[in-house]
């Protein structure tokens, strides 16, 4: 049976002033590859998609934001409506306190900048989970797995991607990765470097599997 797919992809951009923004490098490409695999799949695709240079797949609706704000929006205004949640954007975890309407102009000494944390967008999700599926990802530089297992629980996941971005031919841009798969139920696989399209079959053909479960 065909099940509907919300996705994200990419960075946010969080403003600072009318030419300055916080974000990350985020390029989509797992989202993206995440979307062509499901659509290959025969699954309907929704993509909500930060500001990124590639261009995204032909899912059935693609949705363009800036903020983690809008990513909010645009996703709790969809929830409802999917079976599985796949949120792999990188959404910045602090914005600047305040927007400068002005450009900031440059002074002499620092610049001290008050950051406050964006919404936790998969967190809210939880709370009307029931029976949709929600994956999340988790990019670490240390103590992968402790990291993600911490998430997965504290984000109610049935399934956390992790990766070690500081590896090689495993982070933001790259067109492979080397994930770990960490299962609600406890399960742990370790996969090989692998391009981001195998690892996104991989993970949507075990979500589908174990949909309903
Ligand atoms: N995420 C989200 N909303 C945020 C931040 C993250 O929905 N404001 C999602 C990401 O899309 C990802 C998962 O949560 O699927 C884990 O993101 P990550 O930034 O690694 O986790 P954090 O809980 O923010 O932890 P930290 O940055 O401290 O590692």
């Amino acid at each position: 049976m065909p099940l509907k797919f919300l996705i994200t992809a990419g960075p946010t951009r969080e403003p600072l002033d009318p030419v300055r923004f916080i974000s990350n490098p985020s390029t989509g490409r797992m989202g993206f590859a995440l979307a062509e695999a499901a659509m290959a799949a025969g699954h309907t695709v929704r993509l909500v998609v930060g500001p990124t240079c590639l261009e995204p797949p032909a899912a059935s609706e693609v949705v363009r934001v800036t903020t983690a704000d809008q990513m909010r929006e645009a996703v709790l205004s969809r929830l409802a409506d999917s079976d599985v949640l796949m949120m792999a954007a990188a959404v910045a975890d602090y914005r600047p306190k305040a927007f400068s309407a002005k450009k900031i102009k440059k002074a002499s000494g620092l610049l001290e900048l008050a950051l406050e944390p964006t919404p936790d967008i998969l967190l809210e999700c939880a709370l009307t989970k029931e029976h949709r599926v929600h994956v999340g990802f988790a990019a670490e530089t240390h103590d992968l797995l402790q990291n993600a297992r911490a998430k997965l629980e504290a984000k109610n996941l049935d399934l956390i991607v992790a990766n070690d971005v500081s590896q090689d031919g495993a982070g933001f841009g790259a067109v492979t990765n080397r994930a770990t798969l960490l299962w609600r139920d406890g399960r742990i696989e370790a996969l090989p470097l692998m391009s981001k399209r195998e690892l996104a079959e991989q993970i949507v053909s075990a979500v589908v599997g174990r949909h309903g479960d």
